[in-house]
């Protein structure tokens, strides 16, 4: 039986033995423990959130997962269950109605719900890393009490709207606008792909306040939902993920009040920057789910079916592919663990948690084409999971920064690091 408010007695963290992680290599071994990823130098309250997880996804996710993806159904129960449960606001503090817990346990968290199903993993990092993340860092007192509690506990999800049609890796050469009329701003353009379009009750939303001075002059405001001039466009048909909405923002003379400027006048290029270097930490945590469960697929069923009168696991080339599959994987989660830690201990962790996506996206891909290879038939058709995963995996290397960028995001921080 699942308790509610479960995860804020796991605050108590041992930095200590997190920092082990990364500080003792001899230590640091990476084991399967009933399919469960864990270190044995993870600390024990980060296990038990792990399991915690992992039985809710079992429970609750794992069985609705194929459904809603057919059928594109918002989770609304189940989100509202990991409202209860801390996990739609595990590093808010706990006086804003988060679970105050650290970034490494959002990483765990989030890996353990994308296991059981991607489209609840979106909805979660959505929530926690884009929505209220920013508005913690950035927020007035007032802004943060009445955005920041309400969104906490699942009964109401935000969103953050940033690209457009024409700007999306170009993320700072957007068109639309907010003017300044001294009590409002007035919003016009569209802004595309917003995740939870179609369930969120309020959004910061990135626009030119001034276009001459290109991403200097842009801005945050947070808008709530439902408002006069704010119009959804339809919901977009997607390849995977379906389970979460994605839409336009329209907006035609949108009046919102002053006082919702998220930050300063043109800072939202950094507010914007910054809160996608945390939640591309979160994606990377999304992809390693969506692996994970490939790799637990792949391995169950090739244990069971025969080929050539033998399990398939005792045939080389699938265990080649098996370990080839383990090594992604796990190569993947050190670099996310590692970019959590960072953000955790307050240090630099751009290039990190570039890495940490780059890494984990790809091997979503690898993993879930591999596990499509390894069910062979079976594993082209929707009666099992295979597929999901497939199409799933595939946006972990577009959103939040294509693949291609992060690799942009590395090379830069590298060669700054480097002195040149
Ligand atoms: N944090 C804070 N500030 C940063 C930053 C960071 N990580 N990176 C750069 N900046 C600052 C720079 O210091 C610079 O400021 P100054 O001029 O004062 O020095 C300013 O931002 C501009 O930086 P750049 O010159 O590097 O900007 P650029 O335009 O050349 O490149 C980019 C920026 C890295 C390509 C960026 O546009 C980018 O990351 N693009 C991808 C956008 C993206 O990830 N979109 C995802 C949409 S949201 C989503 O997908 C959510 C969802 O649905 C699930």
């Amino acid at each position: 039986m699942l308790r509610t408010c479960w995860l804020p007695c796991l605050r108590k963290t041992s930095h200590l033995k997190v920092l082990s992680i990364f500080s003792s290599t001899s230590s640091a071994s990476c084991i399967l423990k009933k399919g469960i990823a864990c270190f044995s130098a993870l600390p024990e309250t980060h296990q038990m959130l792990q399991k915690t997880c992992r039985d809710f996804a079992e429970g609750e996710l794992k069985p609705i997962a194929a459904k809603i993806d057919r059928e594109q159904l918002y989770p609304k129960e189940q989100i509202k269950k990991m409202g209860d449960l801390g996990l739609m606001a595990v590093s808010i503090p706990q006086e804003y109605g988060g679970a105050g817990l650290d970034y490494l346990a959002y990483t765990i968290a989030m890996e353990e719900i994308s296991r059981g199903c991607a489209s609840a993993g979106v909805i979660m990092t959505l929530n926690n890393s884009l929505f209220l993340g920013p508005l913690l860092h950035f927020g007035t007192p007032e802004q943060k009490k009445k955005f920041i509690r309400p969104f906490s506990k699942g009964e109401r999800v935000g969103a953050f709207a940033l690209s457009e049609r024409g700007s999306g890796s170009d993320a700072g050469n957007m068109v639309a606008t907010a003017k300044d009329d001294s009590s409002h701003f007035i919003l016009n353009g569209t802004k595309s792909w917003v995740t939870n379009g179609y369930e969120s009750e309020a959004a910061l939303i990135f626009v030119s306040t001034n276009r001459t001075l290109k991403n200097k002059g842009i801005s945050t405001i947070i808008v709530p939902q439902p408002i006069e001039g704010l119009f959804l466009g339809k919901k977009d048909v997607k390849m995977g993920i379906r389970g979460s909405s994605t839409c336009d923002f329209i907006f035609e003379d949108c009046k919102v009040p002053r006082e919702n400027l998220l930050g300063d006048f043109g800072l939202g290029f950094k507010i914007a920057l910054s809160s996608l270097d945390s939640s591309r930490i979160g994606i990377a945590s999304q992809a390693l789910g969506i692996a994970q469960a490939c790799l637990e697929l792949a391995t169950d069923y090739s244990s069971k079916r025969l080929a050539f009168g033998k399990p398939l696991t005792k045939l080389q080339t699938i265990q080649n592919k098996l370990a080839d599959m383990a090594l992604q994987l796990e190569s993947a989660r050190l670099l996310t663990w590692r970019a959590a830690w960072l953000k955790d201990n307050r240090k630099p962790y751009t290039k990190e948690a570039a890495m940490a996506k780059l890494a984990a996206s790809e091997a979503a891909t690898f993993l879930s084409h591999q596990c499509i290879q390894i069910l062979g038939g079976m594993g082209y058709v929707s009666d099992m999971p295979a597929e999901r995963h497939y199409r799933d995996a595939r946006i972990t290397e577009i959103y939040e920064g294509t693949s291609e960028i992060q690799r942009l995001v590395i090379a830069r921080t590298l060669l700054k690091e480097m002195g040149y």
